[in-house]
């Protein structure tokens, strides 16, 4: 099938590296046009290059009002309308509570949670006019359980499955959809994270998921695929979560520890 996205026009954020870069790759093999943004400028212009006509790139930092505007313009600008929005920019700080500054904490803020609020209010309109749309936020296992040394980070995360529900509820009425794809860990440059350097994710990935191994970006990205599609029409307010099990196999070592 090529065609699951046909005639769709679709922002990314955070979208030259890692989920969001596969995400857009999957959205215009699917037959959308997206807008790639991202603030780093050099690899989202060579993405949009690599996927042609139907793909542009514009810088935008989610963290500022003022880029959403013109990120919203210029899609619809060149493209006609708004449909899709992939709220996906992130950036990872683990930091212990007792040395985690204010500042740090404030800029995992700025980016993973104000940036989603941001996102979100710039395309209402556009999805409006466009007769309705799917919003997918991009949260993490890490919004449905603590994780030490991410107060930052869990706090944000959490806080996008809530600001979903409550953009569901309002939105509806208006055609928009709005969801979120909750990852486990998968291999992007977010695992090489320097406050994480030296630590085994693949190793401890395969050993904390049921299904055995790190998830890759492209199986975050057909998440994000059917939550942007017409396939899932009459699903609003809820969560994917992509993750091999991990959230669900609290307890698989102990108890697979059982004789048979
Ligand atoms: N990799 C994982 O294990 C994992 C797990 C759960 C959730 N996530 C989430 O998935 C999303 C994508 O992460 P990834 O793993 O692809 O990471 P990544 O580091 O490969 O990509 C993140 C992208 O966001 C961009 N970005 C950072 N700050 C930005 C800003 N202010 N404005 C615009 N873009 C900005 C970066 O330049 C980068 O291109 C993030 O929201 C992340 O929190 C990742």
């Amino acid at each position: 099938m090529s065609d699951r996205l046909r005639g769709k026009v679709a922002i990314v954020s955070g979208a030259a590296r890692g989920m969001g870069a596969a995400t857009c790759r999957r959205f215009v093999e699917q037959g959308a046009r997206v807008l790639v943004t991202d603030v780093v400028e050099e690899e989202g212009e060579l993405l949009a290059k690599e996927l042609g006509a139907s793909a542009a790139f514009a810088r935008l930092d989610v963290a500022r009002e003022a880029d959403w505007t013109r990120v919203v313009e210029d899609a619809t600008a060149r493209f006609g309308k708004v449909d899709v929005l992939v709220n996906n920019a992130g950036v990872l700080r683990a930091v212990p509570l007792p040395n985690m500054t204010e500042e740090i904490y404030r800029e995992v803020i700025d980016v993973n949670q104000i940036g989603v609020f941001l996102g979100m209010k710039a395309v209402v309109g556009a999805m409006v006019a466009a007769g309705g749309g799917s919003i997918v936020n991009i949260s993490s296992i890490d919004g449905h359980q603590g994780t030490p040394t991410l107060v930052a980070y869990v706090a944000a995360k959490y806080a996008v499955r809530g600001m979903t529900r409550v953009a569901a509820l309002e939105l509806a009425r208006a055609g928009i959809r709005v969801n979120t794809v909750c990852p486990g860990a998968t291999r992007t440059r977010m695992m090489d994270c320097p406050d994480m350097a030296g630590i085994d994710i693949e190793g401890l990935s395969a050993r904390m998921a049921p299904l055995g191994r790190i998830g890759e970006a492209h199986e975050i990205a057909d998440a994000a695929l059917f939550l942007a599609s017409d396939e899932s029409s009459y699903i609003t307010g809820t969560d994917i979560v992509v993750d091999g099990g991990a959230i669900s196999g609290v307890g698989v070592e102990m108890f697979s520890q059982v004789p048979s």
